[in-house]
């Protein structure tokens, strides 16, 4: 059984830059830096223009990501993209990732490589790995391209009534190439969680396919229909969020670390899902985890959902912090509830 590890990482954020002073000056929304710096961490996060989706920031990532993998797209078995905001109701986002690489379909042999979609919020990045180890474990995919992508900015309400998740979000995507080895490197292990006993703690309903018709109420010419605020906006319950974040991402990481017989101080780098500072402080806290171990990009992406661990990842490469031979943990916790960890050697 070969090994699966990640050959390659990639990231791609938006341009333009909004800090918390903006959501005030740009947004009109009643709210203020101190606050917001305070509770989560956060001070600037990215926004895409209009015209601009999950999709085309998926593919910029995924370029960086096989170009560091030293791979071309006609290498790539497999992609299973991860997204919270993809671009249309069906298909996914994948396929649209798919088909901006032009020379798999160039000349007279087009690669029809498959793609899928994953759903599963800030953990979705973990499960699309998860999915991606065991395709390449298995020994029937070399190299499978995984791409977490978010465009929270289209979906968010721009009000006060909406400041506590609009302030928390922001825009891009990471990827990473997970391939196939038999060096005694790679993932280690994943192990995933879900408890929809809370799928309603953070949610965006937006439609309702039991309902008839499936989006709210009928209005005006026949098809049209209008999405009441409520249903329209993601919605959550902050406090309840917190409180499971903690305990759930202790419980993933003491799991993992239990599998692999290996304790806080084994593990070089800990990438935690970037939902909250003060979430990942207790749970470093918690666990005796020193702060030099941790890696942060909430400050200047706010939570990018399931574009934040492989951006880390990308990030940690390029500045050194990660490196070849390093133990590495990753952590997240969202919507749906649900949760993973997992462990590499890199
Ligand atoms: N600016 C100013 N005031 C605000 C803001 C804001 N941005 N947001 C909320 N408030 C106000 C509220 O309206 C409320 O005012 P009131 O007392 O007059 O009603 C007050 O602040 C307290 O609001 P709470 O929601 O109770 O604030 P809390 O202390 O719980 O902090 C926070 C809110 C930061 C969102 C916190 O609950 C949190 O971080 N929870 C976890 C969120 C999270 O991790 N979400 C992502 C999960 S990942 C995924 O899958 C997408």
């Amino acid at each position: 059984m070969p090994n699966a590890y990640i050959s390659g990482t990639g990231g791609y954020v938006p341009p333009c830059v909004v800090t918390n002073d903006d959501l005030v000056k740009r947004y009109g929304i009643d709210t203020n830096h101190e606050w917001i710096h305070k509770r989560t961490g956060i001070e600037e996060r990215r926004y895409a223009d209009e015209g601009v989706g999950s999709a085309e920031m998926g593919y910029e990532a995924a370029k960086v990501a096989l170009a560091r993998a030293g791979l071309s797209a006609r290498d790539i078995d497999m992609i299973v993209l991860a997204t919270l905001s993809p671009e249309h109701h069906f298909p996914g986002t994948g396929v649209f990732v798919q088909r901006r690489f032009e020379e798999l379909f160039a000349g007279d042999s087009p690669k029809y490589v498959p793609a899928m979609d994953v759903r599963n919020q800030c953990s979705g990045f973990l499960y699309a790995l998860g999915a991606a180890a065991a395709m390449v474990q298995s020994g029937a995919m070399r190299h499978v391209l995984v791409v977490g992508t978010e465009t929270h900015s289209a979906a968010m309400d721009f009000t006060t009534r909406g400041r506590a998740v609009t302030s928390l979000f922001g825009d891009g995507a990471g990827a990473v190439v997970v391939s196939a080895t038999d060096e005694p490197r790679g993932i280690r292990t994943w192990k995933l969680h879900a408890d929809g006993r809370f799928a309603e703690a953070l949610w965006m309903p937006i439609w309702n396919v039991r309902r008839r018709p499936f989006v709210a109420l009928p209005d005006g010419p026949e098809g049209d229909a209008r999405i009441p605020a409520d249903d329209l906006w993601p919605r959550m319950d902050g406090k309840q969020v917190f409180r499971h974040a903690v305990e759930k991402m202790c419980m993933a990481l003491m799991e993992v670390c239990f599998e692999q017989q290996l304790t806080a101080s084994d593990i070089d780098l800990f990438v935690f899902h970037q939902a909250n500072l003060r979430i990942n402080e207790y749970v470093a806290e918690t666990l005796g985890i020193p702060q030099d171990k941790l890696i942060k990009n909430i400050q200047k992406y706010g939570n990018t959902t399931a574009a934040t661990i492989p951006l880390l990842l990308w990030e940690a490469e390029q500045t050194g912090r990660l490196r070849p031979g390093m133990k590495v943990a990753m952590v997240a916790f969202g919507s749906g509830f649900t949760w993973g960890a997992a462990i590499a050697d890199w």
